[in-house]
């Protein structure tokens, strides 16, 4: 009786260990399923096209525009020769606007357009540094 007693405790914890195995196995088997799941949706959902985007250092340097460069295209029109009362390229009239404004302020009046000259002499797409470099590379050798 005790003999049999004893079987059915060991048979008991034995049971019971296997149960508690199989349980853990489900509950990791569970989990395991619900990340490949996890995993699946977000494969799925996934945009088609990813954007990166690339930092300068990326590539090759952009080449950005000189004042050179934006004065050529678009401020020799009527620096170059003063048309209608323009400040000529690198001439002392240029001199006489300085004595009044600093570069900051000179920018700002090209910005909003000054008398006959345009917003920006025409160049909508320079931004405040682009209109800056330009004047600085039309302004005369100090
Ligand atoms: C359509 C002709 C025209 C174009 C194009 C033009 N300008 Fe002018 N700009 C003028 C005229 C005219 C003046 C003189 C305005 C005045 O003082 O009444 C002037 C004056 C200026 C001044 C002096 C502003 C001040 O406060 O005294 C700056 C700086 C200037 N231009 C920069 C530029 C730059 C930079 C560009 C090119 C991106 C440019 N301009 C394109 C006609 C033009």
């Amino acid at each position: 009786m005790r003999v049999l007693f004893f079987l059915l405790k060991v048979k008991g914890i034995v049971m019971r260990c296997f149960l508690s195995g199989l349980l853990a196995s489900v509950t990791l088997f569970a989990y395991a399923n619900q990340e490949s799941d996890y995993q699946q949706t977000v494969e799925r959902i996934k945009p088609v096209g990813e954007v990166r985007i690339e930092t300068s250092s990326d590539k090759a340097p952009v080449q950005k525009e000189t004042g050179q460069a934006i004065y050529e295209k678009r401020c020799t029109v009527c620096h170059q020769t003063g048309l209608a009362g323009a400040p000529v390229f690198r001439q002392n009239d240029w001199k006489l606007r300085l004595e009044k404004k600093n570069i900051t302020e000179l920018t700002e009046s090209a910005i909003k357009g000054i008398g006959a000259m345009p917003p920006k002499g025409t160049c909508s797409e320079c931004s405040e540094e682009d209109i800056k470099n330009a004047i600085q590379y039309m302004l005369p050798a100090p």
